[in-house]
């Protein structure tokens, strides 16, 4: 599978430990940044992934960050991103199953690498279920206007 790779500052070391750790899973992985721990803004790594996805030159996205909270926050305003941030194998299964999840987001500074490796091979594994999810999934990219009826 193509993944896209994205992260800040924050990220930046748990984000080059899962692209090794794809490349030895034998996945084709396009790093989007950031290349150092310097200082930088999530939501323009956030944009990138989700865009990749959304473009189609990747299949899903990884992004990365000190708490995955506002990396995720900038995947999820790329409309037919569909971000999520789980906690546990539980949530990362339900994000795909539920969800049909394109993007999967970390926090560097609360998932240990070997947490992040299992939900990521959760991530990659689990298929989207369908049937009802897939309406609730599709009026994700049809947001209601201001002043409209959300139901
Ligand atoms: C950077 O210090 C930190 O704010 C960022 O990585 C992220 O946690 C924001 O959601």
């Amino acid at each position: 599978m193509k993944i896209a790779l994205g992260s800040d500052h924050a990220g930046y070391q748990l984000k080059e430990a899962l692209k090794g750790y794809l490349d030895t899973l034998g996945h084709e992985t396009l790093d989007l940044g950031t290349h150092s721990t310097e200082s930088c803004d999530y939501p323009d790594f956030g944009f990138a992934v989700a865009r990749a996805v959304i473009d189609g030159r990747a299949e899903r996205g990884v992004v990365v960050c000190g708490t995955g909270m506002g990396i995720a926050m900038a995947a999820n305003r790329i409309l037919g991103a569909r971000a999520g941030k789980p906690s546990d194998l539980f949530e990362t299964r339900l994000m795909r199953e539920h969800n049909d999840a394109n993007v999967i987001a970390f926090g560097a500074r609360v998932t240990a690498q070997p947490l992040a490796e299992a939900m990521l091979d959760l991530f990659l594994a689990t298929p989207f279920a369908g049937g009802r999810h897939a309406r609730r999934t599709q009026k994700l990219d049809a947001p209601p206007a201001p002043g409209g009826d959300p139901r």
